[in-house]
């Protein structure tokens, strides 16, 4: 029985950091309608869906998650018209567009928010959570709770001498969501979204969208650093601030509500915690949100056991029709080459195992000409969260095993060896961050020549994704793995590949893992695989090499 599989099941997905990806004004700021300009860009790199981080009206004090009108663009990055006329030429193209909703909490600008500090009887003021304060004179927080980037969670507000809750930092107030209208009011701002055609939602911090009602203290424990699979940070188990019954619901009550939409649409949780947790929040019959990130995946290692030990564990938790996402870096995280020694080859042995694995991958901006992590100190960054820390000295910094400052992975795209790299059509004009000093030698027009680049491999692999019935919709067969390669096949009824990922930089030679194999993929355009076959029967990888086999 053929199973029908909807089309966010197998596209690939492209993020757009909407401030560093296409200057068209010259104001050293990414706007949309840079993104208009380089829609073709994206087709032939062949990806199918565009992820876009959050351009509605804001301060900009977290870069647009700090949000002051849910339901318009803000003017940095252009215009409603604009975002229109960017999503008819992306449709056109056969390109997806997902937005970033921010249901968690709002800008302390946001008229909501005014509204509801202003006094304790204002009728938003249930809108935000607001609560008294503990000890004398109630200028203890209501409870222990930490907030994500660490510290105190609550603000005391002297105009009516209450606290309110924020989950990441103080300007970012939480939205009630127990709040019927509060949630009445986001869905419409979705709604707003998907009237116009908007094919999906990437959703922030899902898992904190929703409190105890209790507000009880968190328990206790050792552990200070935050974690991808699990939720103890800044010594406590965040047990009543995250990941509460009502969110895994509230999952479920978002996926009613897209699918009253045709043609069908899809959301994406960001969600950290336990397997356990990321596997509730997809409903109980695959009825909540359609997809979360995996984020494991982006900390692993090149160890071929390692990817086995975590993509069986997915397969598992996740098995058709369940739909996983593979994920290496985002604009929170160190740019995936750093975490590969800046090599193309190995990145290109990552990016083969993302491509074809069995779900969604998403690649970001950047990553596929293989742009590096930039240094910023803390003090010079421009990232909220580095500006709370500006004091830590780099060393202790360094510590956390994770970059203090974001700003280093958010610089602007380089486009070219022009002046400013090609990203704004000013070539004086100083850029919202700077750019990286390699962008003369490493960026797309280059790139596009060499045969043998980043981008093109990213090319030539996302068309034989898109041709193969195998890699979009196959089951997923993971064979034991070694030390030195990985081999797993993608089985569909119509066709079946193997795949073999050498990640030693030695030559392998392994027996062929289907009978006359004829080749479909290398990372080496000038792969000699086959030829060694014919010889022995036995296939040659060369160091970092990775096949597709049929
Ligand atoms: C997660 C987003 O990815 C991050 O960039 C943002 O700062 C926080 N949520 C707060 O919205």
């Amino acid at each position: 029985m053929n199973v029908k599989f909807e089309w966010w099941q197998k596209t690939t997905v492209y993020q757009i950091y909407p401030r560093s990806f296409k200057d068209s004004t010259g104001d050293g700021i990414g706007d949309l309608r840079g993104v208009i300009e380089k829609l073709d860009y994206l087709v032939e790199l062949g990806i199918e869906t565009i992820w876009f981080n959050p351009f509605y009206p804001s301060p900009q004090e977290d870069h647009g998650y700090d949000i002051t009108n849910f339901v318009d663009v803000d003017p940095v990055y252009g215009t409603l018209a604009d975002f229109d006329e960017l999503l008819t030429k992306a449709h056109e193209r056969g390109l997806k567009i997902i937005l970033d909703m921010v249901l968690n909490h709002t800008s302390d600008k946001h008229p909501w928010f005014l509204e509801s500090r202003s006094s304790r009887d204002n009728p938003k003021r249930e809108w935000y959570i607001w609560r008294e304060g503990r000890g004398k004179n109630g200028k203890k927080p209501p409870n222990n709770w930490k907030a994500m980037t660490g510290g105190c969670a609550w603000r005391y507000d002297e105009t009516t001498e209450q606290w309110y809750y924020f989950h990441f930092l103080p300007f970012q107030p939480d939205l009630n969501m127990r709040n019927p209208e509060v949630k009445e009011a986001m869905f419409d701002a979705c709604r707003f979204w998907l009237d116009r055609g908007v094919d999906g939602f990437r959703l922030d911090i899902f898992h904190a969208t929703f409190v105890d009602a209790e507000f009880r203290d968190n328990p206790r424990c050792w552990t200070l650093l935050p974690g991808e699979t699990h939720n103890r940070a800044f010594f406590q188990e965040h047990v009543y601030d995250l990941h509460r019954p009502e969110n895994f619901e509230f999952a479920i009550e978002l996926r009613k509500l897209i699918d009253e939409y045709s043609p069908p649409r899809f959301l994406v949780g960001e969600i950290q915690g336990t397997m356990d947790q990321l596997r509730r929040y997809y409903g109980p019959n695959n009825n909540g949100l359609n997809t979360v990130f995996i984020f494991p995946f982006s900390s692993i290692p090149m160890n071929p056991k390692k990817i086995h030990a975590l993509v069986s564990e997915i397969e598992n938790l996740l098995p058709p029709p369940y739909t996983p996402t593979y994920v290496y870096s985002n604009h929170d995280r160190m740019r995936m080459i750093y975490r590969f020694s800046n090599d193309p080859a190995k990145a290109k042995v990552m990016a083969t195992l993302q491509l074809t694995l069995r779900g969604v991958p998403y690649i970001y901006y950047g990553e596929e000409i293989g742009m590096p992590q930039v240094k910023f100190s803390l003090r010079k960054s421009q990232d909220p969260v580095a500006r709370k820390y500006w004091w830590m000295p780099i060393t202790q910094s360094k510590r956390f095993g994770f970059s203090l400052t974001r700003d280093g992975c958010r610089t602007p795209m380089q486009w070219s060896a022009d002046p400013n790299a090609g990203f704004s059509p000013d070539p004086e004009v100083k850029t919202w961050l700077k750019i990286s000093k390699t962008y003369p030698k490493i960026n797309v027009e280059i790139q596009e020549t060499d045969p043998n680049s980043l981008l093109n491999f990213y090319r030539r692999l996302l068309k034989v994704r898109r041709d193969n019935i195998a890699l979009q919709e196959g089951t997923l067969q993971l064979e034991p793995p070694s030390k030195t390669h990985l081999l797993y096949f993608r089985v569909h009824p119509d066709q079946t590949l193997a795949i073999i990922l050498n990640f030693s930089k030695k030559q392998l030679v392994l027996p062929a893992p289907i009978s006359t194999p004829s080749l479909i993929f290398s990372t080496h355009p000038k792969s000699q695989i086959l030829l060694q076959y014919e010889n022995s029967g036995d296939i040659l990888l060369e160091p970092f090499e990775c096949v597709i086999l049929k």
